[in-house]
């Protein structure tokens, strides 16, 4: 292709990140619970997460909460999968320390990643950074191996544990009633409908026709 724009377009080597609604990029990898490869959790969500280095302090508090939480992702049908470029010997020593000090065991498998490999297909390298540390990326990954959602966080912000639980039931409420899930959503709570959009039927539902809630489908 040629042209003014495409010319002055930066040439990139990095593998253009996914987005919501793409393929989980699939990989094989160590974790500190044996080898693992993604496509093989298909038929269950999962919510795969980076973070920037093992052994610093925001880090081990989401750990710490992750762990605490563990059981009621498994509730929900979900693994949950921890991500960094460290090497699995590092892994496997800021887990031990985690549970000598904190007295936390983590249930959950944590993946190295020190070629960058995997960091590098879901984008969670931070342009900005100045060194490979991956941003905390989360990346919902639905039964059939789609991404649902992302969220990024700087390394400085811890993420909460209890939103990504909430967006996890939030998207399970979706596919299971074609609903949508208005702000603050939280299981039990009403969802919204889509409504018809012709001139009899908001004209039947009257001046709030853009916004109609409806009960919730218990899970
Ligand atoms: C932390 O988890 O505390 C952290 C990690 C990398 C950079 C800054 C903070």
């Amino acid at each position: 292709m040629t042209g003014a724009f495409s010319d002055s377009l930066p040439v990139s080597a990095e593998p253009v990140p996914p987005r919501i609604g793409d393929p989980a990029p699939d990989f094989s990898a160590r974790t500190t619970q044996g080898s693992l490869t993604l496509s093989d959790l298909r038929g269950q969500w999962v919510l795969l997460f980076s973070h920037p280095a093992d052994f610093t302090p925001v880090c081990t508090s989401e750990f710490i909460a992750f762990s605490k939480a563990a059981d009621r992702f498994t509730a929900l049908g979900c693994r949950l999968l921890g991500l960094s470029v460290d090497s699995l010997p590092s892994h496997l020593a800021w887990l031990e320390a985690i549970r000598v000090s904190f007295g936390v065991r983590v249930p959950f498998p944590v993946v190295e990643d020190p070629s960058m490999a995997i960091a590098r297909a879901y984008g969670m390298l931070d342009g900005a950074a100045e060194s490979s540390a991956t941003v905390r990326g989360v990346y919902v990954i639905d039964p059939a191996g789609v991404i649902r959602a992302i969220t990024w966080y700087p390394a400085s912000v811890g993420r909460s544990v209890e939103e990504l639980l909430r967006l996890l039931q939030a998207l399970q409420q979706v596919d299971r009633a074609e609903v949508l899930t208005p702000e603050g959503w939280h299981p039990g709570d009403d969802v919204v409908v889509p409504g018809e959009l012709t001139e009899d039927a908001v004209a039947a539902t009257g001046q709030a026709w853009f916004l109609q809630y409806a009960r919730c489908t218990p899970a």
